[in-house]
């Protein structure tokens, strides 16, 4: 089943999202339900906060780019970080605020404790692009959108569309929930 997508000014999207203490059937699901919207969409990754559930919860799957090519679709439950390494600038994007990208600095690999989608934990190492989507999701589980993180120069630049994406009047391909 497709989801809405939540977007910038909606209150989910800065909340806390809340940890989770297992998988049931309504659990794999949303997951299910996740990742259809995220193909959909034509998103790389996508945070249960996107589609209204404010749980530690987020699915990749980077396969469509060249770079990721060889991976299967991942799901992080109760993602940790528990080591950083190094830093890159690269571009980014976000379903929750279409038709923006600009280049954000972050850690370069990063290593992450979470629970898999049949709950086992698992402590994992990624660089490169996972490394980066990994970390753009994990900040929508904080209440994070990468748009925070742009000078205030870049906001000001962007303030119109910002405004009609918080007003609910911008066009895009996929479903959004109502404002
Ligand atoms: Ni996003």
């Amino acid at each position: 089943m497709i989801l809405p997508i939540y977007t910038l000014g909606d209150a989910v999207l800065r909340q806390k999202a809340e940890t989770l203490t297992g998988v049931d059937k309504n659990l794999d699901k949303l997951i299910k339900d996740m990742f259809e919207t995220m193909y959909q969409a034509d998103g790389i990754g996508l945070a249960a906060p996107q589609v209204g559930k404010s749980y530690d919860l987020l699915v990749i799957d980077i396969s469509v780019m060249k770079e990721g090519r060889d991976t299967l679709p991942m799901v992080f439950i109760n993602p940790e970080f528990i080591d950083k390494q190094g830093s890159c600038s690269m571009e980014e994007g976000c379903l929750s605020v279409p038709g923006i990208n600009d280049f954000v600095d972050r850690p370069e690999i990063i290593t992450v404790k979470f629970r898999d989608e049949k709950f086992n934990e698992r402590i994992e190492t990624f660089d490169g692009m996972l490394a980066r989507v990994l970390q753009h999701e994990y900040d929508h589980l904080q209440g994070t959108l990468f748009v925070d993180y742009l000078s205030a120069f870049r906001k000001t630049l962007l303030k119109n569309r910002m405004r009609d994406i918080q007003k609910g009047t911008v066009e895009v391909d996929y479903l959004l929930a109502e404002k």
